[in-house]
């Protein structure tokens, strides 16, 4: 008897669908070999769902959410400028999924300026300047507010410490531009202190965010859980990104108390899109995330052991990792792993 999970799968668009196919090849194949089967509950959103059915995100998606508690996502693009809102950002805040979690590992047999890199990216989710809240206020002058809570500042930094502790994790490095945002950032700093001092067996460091991205480049070792707020962390996830190989590999789980999406970091990348270049492990590793969090880490662990084997063989890996293959092709090569471990 197998154990089935619901689980709502939003493909996205631009390379969405051809990495979220790729996932749920692998994920059935490993599901098949150790009793876990996926009732995946499919649907669209942003552009596409709006064609189909005059909502950028359907009732029935946040519906399939709210039911299953847990979602895989590929990427959806979100215009320039104009246009809707992000779709991504309003499902965090709709859901209140306050954690962005993005660890930042290399792959065995993946060279890259950076071996051995090992590190965790907690990003608050909900608010910072992705409130969505400009205004023209005269023409030519426009306003933007940023807004950072106490509330929100000390749950991030409660979980960036529990996180931590949990782990074996050895310190948390808070992000800030406190100098010049003194009460916004001032705040989100203050709370991390206060959170900090509550676990005095984890090391706690402060870096400014622009030295941060120095300091990263010149020695990423020296770092170990990043904490920051909203937009930090989406500049700092793709920063870190190109450590390990860039954005086709990184994952990432939003995370909030009642559900979870899990999605990779990366975009849709509209450069790439139809042409089967797109590199499925960002969300495949997301897909890992995903079945530790349901309880299924036989499942994960298989499925992260052939792509760790595939990597290490080198032999079917795509473009943007210096291979020549497909992305699904990639996904067989990943499923033959899983049945035939392939030694380096
Ligand atoms: P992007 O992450 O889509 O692409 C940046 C670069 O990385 C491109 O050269 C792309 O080809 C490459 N790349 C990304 N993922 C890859 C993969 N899996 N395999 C191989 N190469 C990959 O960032 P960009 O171009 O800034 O954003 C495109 C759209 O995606 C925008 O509309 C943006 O708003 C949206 N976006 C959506 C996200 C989400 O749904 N979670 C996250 C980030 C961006």
């Amino acid at each position: 008897m197998s154990r089935t999970h619901k689980i709502t799968l939003i493909p996205g668009d631009g390379i969405g669908p051809e990495v979220s196919n790729a996932v749920v090849r692998i994920l059935e194949a490993a599901g098949a070999a150790t009793g876990v089967a996926f009732d995946w509950e499919r649907s669209a959103a942003g552009a596409e769902a709006y064609e189909k059915y005059g909502e950028y995100i359907p009732k029935e998606l946040y519906a399939s959410i709210e039911r299953n508690r847990v979602a895989l996502k590929g990427p959806v693009t979100t215009p320039i400028g104009g246009g809707f809102k992000s779709i991504n950002v309003t499902l965090r805040k709709k859901f209140d999924l306050f954690a962005n979690f993005r660890p930042i590992r290399n792959l065995p047999g993946l060279e890259t300026h950076y071996p051995g890199v090992d590190l965790i990216i907690v990003r608050e989710n909900t608010e910072g300047s992705y409130v969505g809240l400009e205004f023209e206020v005269v023409p030519g002058v426009v306003q933007s507010i940023k807004v950072i809570t106490e509330k929100a500042s000390t749950r991030i930094s409660e979980f960036a410490f529990e996180y931590s502790r949990k782990m074996g994790r050895k310190k948390v490095n808070t992000v800030h531009k406190a100098n010049i945002m003194k009460m916004s950032d001032g705040l989100f700093l203050d709370c991390s202190r206060k959170v900090a001092a509550r676990y005095p067996e984890i090391g706690y460091s402060e870096t400014i965010i622009d030295n941060t991205c120095m300091q990263l480049v010149t020695n990423p070792y020296q770092f170990d859980v990043l904490l920051m707020e909203n937009l930090y962390g989406d500049i700092i996830s793709d920063l870190c990104a190109a450590f390990v190989g860039g954005l086709g590999l990184v994952p990432g789980a939003n995370l909030g108390t009642e559900c979870a999406i899990f999605e990779a970091v990366h975009g849709s990348a509209p450069d790439i899109a139809g042409k089967d270049l797109a590199n499925p492990t960002a969300l495949l590793q997301s897909a890992v995330l995903m079945l530790h969090h349901i309880n299924e880490s036989e499942t994960a662990d298989r499925v992260q052991q052939a792509l760790e084997n595939v990597y290490q063989e080198g032999k079917t890996l795509t473009k943007d990792v210096g291979g020549n293959s497909g992305t699904m092709a990639f996904a067989d090569a990943v499923v033959a792993a899983m049945e035939t471990p392939v030694t380096a």
